[in-house]
C-alpha cells in the first residue's frame, strides 16, 4: 500500500469535478440566489442552513459549522480519509488518478488490481445468491444467531460443495492466471487445470476500507479441519493491512473513536449485530505495523478483545507491544471462562459486554500486572528483574500524570521508594515520546468570529496589534493560533496570504483568508480598550476549555486506578489542585474584562 500522490492532488481533483454534483449525489440541492441550499447532513435541523457555493466551490453550513471542498465533503459523508475519499472520487467520476501517483507506481499493476477486484466482486455475489438457495448454510447461521440483516450486510455466502464453481463460472471472462492470482482457484500439482479453493464453506468475503472485496474467508460447518480458509496474499488483499470489518467499523467510532479489535470473523459478525459496531478483526494472525497504522487513521482509543485462552493472552501482549507505538489509548479485556466475544455476547448479552468494554483495563495496567507473575518482590533478584521488564512500557508513556501514577503503583506494590524508582526505570534509555501530538482543539463558532475579527483590526489597523502584543503574552493561551499568527504578523510588515502558507496551518490560512476576503472592514470604535475585550474573551473560552479537559483527562485517569488505593485519592486532589488554579486565573480573567 502506501500510495502516495502528486502534492496539489486535491487541486487537480477539484478541477475536474463540480462541488454541486457531487453534493448532489448525496442529497437534493435547492437552488437559491447564487447558491444551492438543503438540509444539513452533519447535524439536525428542520431549516436548511446547509448552503454550497458553486462559484467558490465550497460548502458551509451556518448551523454547525460543517465546511469545506468537495473532497472533505465525502470525507465526512463516508467516513473516509483523504486518500481513500480522493480514490472514491476517482472511481465514481472516471478521473484517472494513476497519472498523478508518485513514485512511479506500477500502472500495469493497478490494472491488474482493477480487475481481481471485478473477479472478487463477481465470486462474492455468486456465494451470496448460493446461500440464499442453500437450506443447510442458512440454517446454520441462524444457528449461530446471525439475523438477516447483518448476513446481508457483510455479504455472507456459501461456497457449494463442487471443485469448479468459480471455475467454470469466471473462465469465460478471465484468463487462468488472473483467477489464480485472486486466491479464488488453485493449479492442480500432478495434472492440469484448476479447482476452487473455497468448497463446501460459508464465506466470508472481506472488504477493504472503501467496501472493495479484496479476499474471502470461508468455513467449514462442521468439525472438519481447516476450520477456516483464508484466501492467500494476492495483488489486493494483504493480511498484516487489512482488519476485517474496519469499513463498517469506522462509521461507529462514536465520540471516543474507539475501536474494538477482536480475533476471528464470527465475533466481528456477532458483535456488530448485536449491537456492538465498532468492532473489527485481525483474523487470527497477529496485528501488525500496518494494523496500527490503519487505526490510528481513524481511532484514537484501541480495545483489544482477544480470545481469553494462552493463545489470546499471547497475542494481546503483542498487540500492546505494537500499538503502543502509535497515538493509540490502548486498553485490554480478557473475558472469563475461556469465552470468545462471540460466545460471551450470546451467552450474557450486548449490555454486559457492552460494560465490560467500558471498564476495559488500561494497556499500561495490564502489562505491570502481566509481569508480574512468577516473581516475587521480596527476593531482589526478582525485583530487578520486575524493574527491567517495565523499564520498556515506561517508556511508553508520554503523559505525565500517568506516569507519576504508575510510578506510585509500582512503589506501592514493590516497596520502593518513588524516587529510586525513577531512577532505575531511567537507567537505560528512557525517553519521553516526543510525539505528545498537539491536542486537536475544536473551536466555538463564537471563538472563530473572535479570532477573525482579531485577525481582521491586526491587519487593518497594525497598531493595535503592536499595542497587544506589548501588553500581553499569548503564550497564556492554549490555543496557539493567535502565537502564531502574531509571529507571521510580526514578520511580514505587509500582509500577504500567500507567504503564510510556510508557516501556518491549512486551517489558520482559511481564517485569515477569510478576514483578507472581507472587504467591508469595520474600523475600531473604542481604541484598544475594544481589541482588549476581544482577547479577553478568547483567553477566557481558552481557560473554560482547559478545565474541562481536566476534567475529562481526570475522570479519565481515576477510573482506571482502584479507589481504595492510596494514589486514588493523591490523583484525585492533584486534579482538584490544578482545576483550582484554573478556577482563579479565570475569576482573574473575568474581573479584568469587567
Ligand atoms: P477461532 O478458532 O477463534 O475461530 O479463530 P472463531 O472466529 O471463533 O470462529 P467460530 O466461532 O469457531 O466460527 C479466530 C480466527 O482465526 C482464523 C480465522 O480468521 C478465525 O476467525 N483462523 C482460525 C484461520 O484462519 N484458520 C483456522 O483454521 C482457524
Ligand atoms: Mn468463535
Amino acid at each position: 500500500m502506501g500510495k502516495q500522490y502528486v502534492d496539489g492532488i486535491a487541486d487537480i481533483i477539484l478541477e475536474r469535478l463540480n462541488i454541486i454534483d457531487v453534493v448532489n449525489s448525496y442529497l437534493p440541492l435547492k437552488k437559491t440566489g447564487r447558491n444551492y441550499k438543503a438540509l444539513c447532513p452533519f447535524h439536525s435541523e428542520k431549516t436548511p442552513s446547509f448552503v454550497v457555493s458553486e462559484e467558490k466551490q465550497i460548502f458551509h453550513c451556518f448551523g454547525c459549522g460543517a465546511s469545506g471542498s468537495a473532497i472533505s465533503f465525502v470525507m465526512k459523508m463516508e467516513n473516509l480519509d483523504f486518500i481513500d475519499a480522493i480514490e472514491q472520487i476517482g472511481d465514481r467520476y472516471s478521473l484517472n488518478l494513476d497519472e498523478y501517483l508518485v513514485k512511479k507506481y506500477d500502472i500495469k499493476s493497478h490494472e491488474e488490481q482493477e480487475k481481481i477486484f471485478n473477479i472478487n466482486k463477481l465470486a462474492a455475489k455468486g456465494f451470496y445468491n448460493v446461500l440464499k438457495n442453500n437450506s443447510k448454510a442458512s440454517e446454520y447461521l441462524i444457528n449461530r444467531k446471525i439475523s438477516e440483516d447483518t448476513r446481508r450486510k457483510f455479504g455472507l455466502g456459501f461456497a457449494p460443495d463442487q471443485w469448479d464453481y468459480i471455475y467454470k463460472n469466471l473462465r469465460m471472462k478471465y484468463s487462468e492466471l488472473l483467477l489464480e492470482k485472486s486466491g479464488l482457484i488453485i493449479k492442480r500439482e500432478n495434472s492440469e487445470g484448476y479447482y476452487d479453493r473455497f468448497r463446501n464453506r460459508i464465506i466470508f468475503p472481506i472488504f477493504d476500507i472503501r467496501g472493495r472485496v479484496i479476499g474471502f474467508g470461508g468455513r467449514v460447518m462442521d468439525d472438519t479441519l481447516p476450520k477456516y480458509l483464508n484466501s492467500p496474499d494476492t495483488p489486493v488483499f494483504n493480511k498484516s493491512y487489512h482488519l476485517y470489518g474496519m469499513n463498517f467499523a469506522k462509521n461507529h467510532l462514536g465520540d471516543r473513536k474507539q475501536i474494538v479489535i477482536v480475533e476471528g470473523y464470527m465475533d466481528v459478525i456477532s458483535l456488530f449485530d448485536k449491537g456492538i459496531k465498532n468492532v473489527a478483526a485481525s483474523l487470527g494472525t497477529s496485528l501488525t505495523d500496518g494494523h496500527g497504522k490503519l487505526i490510528e487513521r481513524y481511532a484514537k482509543e484501541v480495545v483489544l478483545l482477544y480470545d481469553s485462552d494462552q493463545a489470546g493472552i499471547k497475542a494481546t501482549r503483542r498487540a500492546v507491544d505494537i500499538l503502543s507505538r502509535f497515538s493509540l489509548k490502548v486498553k485490554v479485556l480478557s473475558l472469563m471462562d475461556g469465552l470468545d466475544p462471540d460466545e460471551y455476547v450470546i451467552k450474557f448479552g450486548k449490555d454486559k459486554l457492552q460494560e465490560m468494554i467500558d471498564n476495559s483495563q488500561d494497556a499500561i495496567e495490564y502489562m505491570l500486572d502481566y509481569y508480574k507473575e512468577g516473581l516475587k518482590f521480596t527476593i531482589k533478584s526478582d525485583l530487578i528483574e520486575y524493574i527491567d521488564r517495565i523499564r520498556p512500557i515506561f517508556s511508553t508513556i508520554s503523559n505525565s500524570i500517568e506516569y507519576e501514577l504508575y510510578i506510585k503503583k509500582i512503589a506501592h506494590e514493590t516497596g520502593l521508594s518513588s524516587e529510586n524508582l525513577i531512577k532505575e526505570l531511567k537507567h537505560s534509555k528512557f525517553n519521553k515520546k516526543e510525539t505528545d501530538k498537539k491536542d486537536e482543539i475544536v473551536l466555538k463558532l463564537k471563538d472563530v468570529k473572535l479570532y477573525r475579527r482579531l485577525f481582521e483590526i491586526f491587519i487593518h489597523e497594525r497598531k493595535y496589534f503592536l499595542e497587544l502584543i506589548q501588553k500581553f503574552d499569548f503564550d497564556e493561551l492554549k490555543y496557539k493560533l493567535l502565537k502564531e499568527v502574531s509571529e507571521f504578523l510580526l514578520a511580514h510588515e505587509k500582509f500577504e496570504i500567500s507567504d503564510a502558507i510556510d508557516v501556518l496551518s491549512l486551517e489558520e490560512i482559511e481564517m485569515l483568508k477569510e478576514t483578507e476576503d472581507n472587504i467591508e472592514y469595520v474600523p475600531v470604535k473604542n481604541g484598544l480598550k475594544e481589541v482588549e475585550k476581544i482577547y479577553y474573551e478568547l483567553l477566557l473560552s481558552d481557560k473554560l476549555r482547559y478545565l474541562q479537559k481536566i476534567k475529562e483527562e481526570s475522570q479519565k485517569v481515576l477510573s482506571n486506578i482502584n479507589n481504595e488505593s492510596p494514589i486514588y485519592d493523591k490523583t484525585k486532589m492533584k486534579y482538584a489542585e490544578l482545576q483550582h488554579e484554573i478556577n482563579t486565573q479565570i475569576a482573574d480573567i473575568n474581573k479584568k474584562r469587567g
